[in-house]
């Protein structure tokens, strides 16, 4: 088997190291034998794309890579750039956008995921009332959640997440606007309005756990990073696996919740390569993944009663 190479991000202050973030992640992978590469994600996201990649060595072949989340547009320029360098992304540019913006994995999903629909937005400009009264018209509830393509504020719920009632033309334009300002020039491709579905946190578990897809099989069950860790039972993950197979993305995530009357929902999907780990997930237990040294459904242990 060839050697695993990721591109991690380099340390802002230190471009020959990894990232604090990435260092543990990058050190077990060095010890399982692969190769870390460094990228500087400051000088990709500046435009600077052959500056980004300038410590990959000529000639490196497929990487991975494992770091801060990249801009669709910014990734494609990320492969282009390590194209002239004899090298390439494993997730090519078309599929990385799929898994990582709702509206490339929304249809694939649409059964098991809350009711979306989205209109493409500039970062700061704000939709028109008239257009987001047009947005909330399809939602199956009254009450709805904000994004862009890629993230929420869901730490400013009350002021640009939830709105409680679209019916009122006010506070969906108010809460879509700060939601607008506050992601300023990060605003991923639009405006996403979701049907709000009422999440239970089981006992004992964590609200939403991640699982890892490679290659369309479930490799690793985490609680979500942001949670409080927990018990995790037995999933049935069978129609979220179609699904993801369906995708036909190598490495994803799936945020999962239980809604209320107990059907497990996804959250949303994710490309695998920008997923955050929870602190309680071994770094060692993803570089396994990547390195093909964990059995399938490792880490899919727990008792039934809870997931
Ligand atoms: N349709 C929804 N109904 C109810 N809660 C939701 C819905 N969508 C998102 N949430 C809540 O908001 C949080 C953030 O939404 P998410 O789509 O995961 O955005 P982010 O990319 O910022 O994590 C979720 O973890 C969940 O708790
Ligand atoms: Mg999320």
């Amino acid at each position: 088997m060839p050697t695993t190479a990721v591109l991690y991000c380099s340390d802002p202050l230190d471009g020959r190291r990894a990232d604090t973030h990435f260092a543990e992640e990058a050190r077990h992978l060095r010890a399982a034998g692969g190769r870390v590469l460094l990228l500087d994600h400051d000088a990709l996201l500046a435009g600077d794309a052959g500056r980004a990649v300038s410590r990959v060595p000529v000639g490196t072949g497929a990487l991975w890579y494992r770091g801060w989340m990249i801009p669709a547009a910014r990734y494609a320029a990320l492969d282009a750039a390590l194209r002239e360098r004899g090298a390439h992304l494993v997730v090519d540019p078309e599929r990385y956008r799929r898994a990582h913006e709702l509206p490339g994995w929304y249809a694939t999903f649409a059964d098991l995921t809350p009711y979306s629909s989205w209109l493409p937005t500039a970062p700061g400009q704000v939709p028109a009332s008239s257009a987001l009264a047009a947005l909330a018209g399809g939602l199956p509830s009254h009450a709805a959640v904000v994004k862009d393509y890629v993230k929420s504020r869901k730490h400013e719920w009350d002021e640009a997440c939830h709105v409680p009632d679209t019916r009122r033309p006010e506070v969906l334009h108010r809460v879509v606007s700060r939601f607008v300002e506050l992601q300023g020039d990060d605003l991923a491709g639009g405006v996403v309005l979701r049907g709000f579905e009422d999440f239970v946190t089981p006992d004992g578990g964590p609200a939403e756990i991640r699982v890892w897809w490679l290659d369309g099989t479930p490799r690793l069950v985490t609680a979500h990073p942001d949670c409080v860790p927990g018990e995790i039972g037995a999933l049935d993950l069978g129609p979220v696996r179609t699904a993801v197979e369906a995708l036909d993305c190598r490495f994803v995530t799936t945020d999962l919740a239980r809604r209320a009357d107990g059907v497990l929902r996804v959250v949303e999907v994710g490309d695998g390569q920008v997923g955050d780990i929870h602190r309680d997930t071994h770094p060692g237990d993803l570089v396994g993944l990547l390195t093909g040294e964990q059995a399938e459904g490792a880490g899919l242990r727990g008792r039934d009663d809870v997931w």
